[in-house]
């Protein structure tokens, strides 16, 4: 990948809501139980913001943490990229309400909107911002507030999902820094959209009290066509990154993937004959935290010292639209 300059992780930090509900918690919901979801899933609890928090306090709350890990402030900020899609309102962006909250200056502030695959979508555009010599400091945020786009009488969807944060702080490295990312691979299938939506509340089908009554403004899976995809996709993805940069899997030290069910990580390793001790699993705790789901899973394998500075990190998306992507970096 080209550019004069290149980027590094100068910091990490993530937010989990202090409620919780679990599988106990859903079992009086729906038809449900513990050891089903457990098997199924992986999953055991999720984060729930309070009914006063919503996306951008906990974004702020994880920037907070990114910022000081890379020793700046909200001052040195040139640009603030927030992936989420349970923002605080359709407009203004998140982005500008978190900007204004950090009292940063009034720098570019934007929202992207690529569902599971935000993280490493903001990623991408972060280090190409970065490549040019456009701008130094970025904050990438991931955040999502999903217990209250989910139906808890959907039983399907409502065990998956939870509220989180994840913030990182991309500065423009030294030129001799070993510690960059080496590359961003994004993909989006549109043909497959219909696999996972939230149909209500947009211009095709506006807010209304049909759409309430018939629970449009949830979000509706086709779960088994979805885990297919993933599988399928997160693979693809992991060695896509590989051969652009003449790696091979040996060589990585973590796998960090989009922390959607236990079982497709497992059979994404498998496929991509990658040793399952050396993949990034925190969604037992967090539940489907979407775009929060890899920066959150990363910071908390950083204060478990698993991930250490200098070591090879691959991190692989997969979401809604269907989106995908990768980011090779060595951290
Ligand atoms: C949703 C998901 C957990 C369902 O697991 P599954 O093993 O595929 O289950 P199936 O859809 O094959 O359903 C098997 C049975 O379990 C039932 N079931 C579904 N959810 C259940 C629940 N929470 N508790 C108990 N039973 C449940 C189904 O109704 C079905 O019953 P049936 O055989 O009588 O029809 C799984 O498909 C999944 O995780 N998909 C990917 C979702 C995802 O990651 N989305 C976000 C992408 S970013």
């Amino acid at each position: 990948m080209s550019g004069i300059y290149r980027s590094r992780v100068a910091g990490t930090g993530s937010y989990l809501p202090e409620g919780v509900i679990t599988n106990f918690d859903i079992e009086k919901m729906v038809e449900t139980n513990n050891q089903w979801i457990i098997e199924r899933t992986g999953i055991e609890r999720r984060h729930k913001a309070a009914p006063h928090e919503a996306c951008s306090d906990l974004c702020y709350e994880a920037s907070i943490k990114a910022l000081k890990d890379a020793g700046l402030t909200a001052q040195d900020l040139d640009l603030i990229i927030v992936s989420t899609v349970s923002g605080d309102q359709v407009m203004p962006s998140t982005a500008c309400v978190l900007q204004h909250r950090l009292g940063a200056r009034h720098i570019m502030a934007f929202d992207l909107s690529a569902a599971c695959s935000g993280f490493v979508y903001g990623l991408s555009v972060a280090d190409q911002f970065i490549r040019t010599g456009m701008y130094k400091n970025i904050l990438v945020v991931g955040g999502e507030v999903l217990h209250r786009l989910v139906n808890y009488k959907d039983r399907e969807t409502c065990i998956l999902f939870g509220d989180a944060a994840g913030a990182w702080i991309v500065s423009r490295a030294e030129a001799n820094d070993p510690n960059t990312i080496m590359s961003s691979h994004l993909h989006a299938d549109g043909g497959l959209g219909d696999l996972f939506v939230l149909p209500g509340g947009g211009s095709r089908m506006p807010f209304s009290q049909e759409v309430l009554d018939s629970g449009n403004h949830y979000v509706k899976m086709k779960g088994r066509e979805i885990f297919k995809n993933a599988v399928r996709t997160l693979t693809q993805c992991c060695h896509e990154a590989l051969a652009a940069n003449n790696v091979k899997s040996h060589e990585v030290d973590w796998l960090v993937p989009h922390q959607a069910n236990v079982r497709i990580l497992e059979s994404v390793a498998e496929y991509f004959e990658f040793p399952k001790e050396k993949v990034i699993f925190s969604l037992q705790e967090t539940g489907n935290t979407s775009a929060a789901s890899i920066p959150v899973a990363f910071d908390l394998a950083v204060q478990e010292k698993k991930i250490q500075r200098g070591q090879l990190i691959l991190l692989a998306a997969f979401g809604a639209g269907l989106t995908s992507g990768s980011v090779l970096l060595r951290f």
